[in-house]
This record gives C-alpha cells, structure tokens and sequence, in this order.
C-alpha cells in the first residue's frame, strides 16, 4: 500500500501536487476570485480580530496565514498554540472569528480552545482533513483540507493543503472586503498553478544529495525572516521529529539575541533566503553565521547565484510571489528532513514517543 515507495512520508509527499489539486476544487472561479460558500453565512467585512489556534505543523501553517492576513487585511491576527490558548482568558466579540486549525480534527488541546471560544459566544471556523472528527462536529463551519489519508506521522501534504486553504481563504477576506487588487489576483493564479510548480521541486534529486552532507549532525539552526520563519520553525520541526537532529528554528534577526552563541563547525544553519524583500537582511544573517565557521545550506530562488559565494549548498525553488515561498519550499524541508531520517536508519513514519492524533492533553 505503500505504491513502491520506501515509507509512506516519501508516498505522501509525492501526492503534493494531487492532493494541492483536491483542495483547490471548486476554490476559484474562472476570472481567479476565491470561492468560499462555507463562509458566506459569516459578516467577514466585519471582522477586526482573528484568534488562531492549532498546534505542531498545523501552528506553523496558522503564521503562515497571519504574515499574509496582516499584510492585506486591515485585521489584527493573534496566533497561539492550543495548549496554551485554552488557559488564556478570551476576548470575543461580534468582531472576531476564530480560526482552529487540525490534520486529525481530534487533537485534545485545539477542541478545548475551541470549546473555550464557543462557551464565550465565539464563531469557530476549523480547517481539517477527516470529515466528521470531534473538531468539525464543534466548530460552526470547516474547510476540507481533502489532503486523503495521511499515515506518516510527520504531516506533509497536509501542510501543504493548509496553506492552500488559509492563503485561499486570506484572498477570499480580501475579496469580500473590497481590498482586491491585480496584486492578488496574480497571487491567486500562482496558487492555482501551484501543483505544476511542485511536481518539479519534488523532482529535484539535490535534496537528496545535498542531506549526505548533514547526515552526521547533531544539531541544525534554522532561520528565515517575515512569512518564512513559519518555513524555519517547520523545517526544525519536522528535522527533530523524525531524525531526531536537536533542530532549532529562529527569526534570523533573534540570532544575535542569544542563538548565534551555539554556532561552530559543528552546528549548521539552514537559511531561507528566496528573493524577498527581506532579502538583504537574510543574506546579512548567512554572512553572520559564516562567521562562526559553520556549514551554510540556503534554500534560494532560481538564478540567484550570488548567493553561493556565502553558502557550502544551496536548494532552489523557482520564482513565485514572495508571499507564497513557504508553499513551494514545504515539500523541499519535508523531503530534507526524510532523507537525514532515513540516511539515519530511522523509520520516518514511526518516530518514537510520537501519535498522529494527539487526543490527550
Ligand atoms: O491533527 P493536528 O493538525 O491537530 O495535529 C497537530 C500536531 O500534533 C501535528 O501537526 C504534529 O506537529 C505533526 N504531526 C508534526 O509533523
């Protein structure tokens, strides 16, 4: 069942580009508006403040959607994971939504928060993948990730069809919030060719060479800047679950707030550099690690090759908006992660002390 794949993560991955195909059913109409019935029931033009809450991965795709909300969308988005979310007092007022966002639909502490919000007189809008778990049933409306099963227990295509959802449902906000520009226009094309995109980055056999450098690591530092420190905080996640690597993830400008002090030849840095606007202030943070002597990859855009002069490898990924870089370099951080897992001689799709549903708090 496997389908002639070694594990069922490097299957998974391989079912990108069908499963970003399902989500987007039915997302965009002709001209590119997003699609949304789900919320058509919701006053979005009134909505000032947007509670996340969500845990592990599905966390990382939450601050996704909030550097993208916030930067179109004149709301406020408070992101936190549910396990601390749930202790924390709420404010709920007919200006708020709260988006909860679970793979499984069944993680103990995402269902609390969202109890927790419904006891408050809050609407809840879960984004999932199993139709009829405990957190579709208790929430008011959800989005269908509609990824298939997954049974690695790393998430893969499903954080990629939570992004695919939550940048479609930022556009939809947009839309109905009269904000529409060509801008988001060409963003909503590039999502819909997305899975064109990614059937080329999945194709790309430097992933593989490039992780026998890292193999024999111990720890590995991942940094990014704006959307991109969801792709680092991911990226580590994803290293240390399955390799278990002591992985850790940084907004690159924290670096020098405590982080860069573990830095040597021992301890390699795994940079997010697309061509962005903050461009500039990565390739600073990259030369600053160098400094420490230690081994740079860069995950790059196509053509930028200047930036090899300051790293040991780089990944490329094509060019897309630079809103969208965390869709295109999720399969690549995934597949990283399970070749150092497997060079290893780990079972990726088993890692120790680890469940796919987490039904206890
Ligand atoms: O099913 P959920 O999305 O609620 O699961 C939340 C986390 O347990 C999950 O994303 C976990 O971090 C991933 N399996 C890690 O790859």
């Amino acid at each position: 069942e496997k389908g002639g794949f070694k594990h069922f993560m490097l299957k998974e991955i391989d079912e990108i580009p069908e499963s970003i195909e399902s989500a987007l059913v039915g997302r965009f109409d002709d001209d590119y508006n997003p699609v949304m019935h789900e919320l058509d029931e919701f006053n979005i033009e009134k909505i000032k403040r947007i509670l996340l809450v969500a845990c592990g991965t599905s966390y990382h795709a939450g601050l996704v959607f909030k550097y993208f909300a916030e930067k179109y969308l004149n709301v406020d988005v408070l992101i936190d994971v549910a396990s601390e979310f749930r202790y924390r007092p709420i404010r709920i007022d007919d200006e708020t939504l709260t988006i909860a966002i679970s793979q499984s639909g069944e993680t103990a502490d995402t269902l609390e928060s969202i109890r927790a919000v419904k006891k408050a007189g809050g609407k809840v809008v879960a984004i999932s993948n199993v139709v009829g778990s405990t957190i579709t049933r208790e929430s008011d409306v959800t989005l269908y990730m509609n990824a298939g099963p997954e049974i690695g227990v790393a998430a893969s295509k499903t954080y990629v069809n939570q992004l695919i959802l939550l940048y479609t449902l930022a556009l939809y906000m947009i839309k109905k919030r009269n904000l529409w520009t060509e801008e988001h226009k060409k963003i909503a094309k590039q999502i819909v060719s997305s899975a064109n995109l990614i059937k080329k980055i999945i194709s790309n056999k430097e992933i593989e060479r490039v992780s026998d450098h890292y193999k024999n690591y111990q720890h590995f530092m991942y940094i990014g800047r704006g959307v991109n420190t969801a792709t680092a905080l991911e990226g580590a996640l994803k290293l240390k679950e399955i390799s278990y690597i002591n992985a850790v993830g940084y907004p690159a400008g924290e670096l020098k707030h405590g982080p860069i002090a573990l830095l040597d030849p021992t301890f390699p840095v795994f940079a997010i550099a697309p061509k962005d606007s903050l461009y500039e202030k990565m390739r600073s943070n990259i030369e600053e690690t160098r400094a420490r002597n230690a081994r740079i990859l860069t995950i790059a855009t196509e053509g930028d090759t200047e930036i090899q002069k300051i790293s040991h490898d780089v990944l490329y990924v094509p060019e897309v908006h630079e809103d969208l870089y965390p869709l295109v370099i999720a399969p690549v951080i995934q597949l990283f992660a399970y070749y150092i897992a497997d060079k290893r001689g780990y079972d990726p799709d088993k890692p120790r002390n680890l469940a796919k549903s987490v039904t206890v708090e």
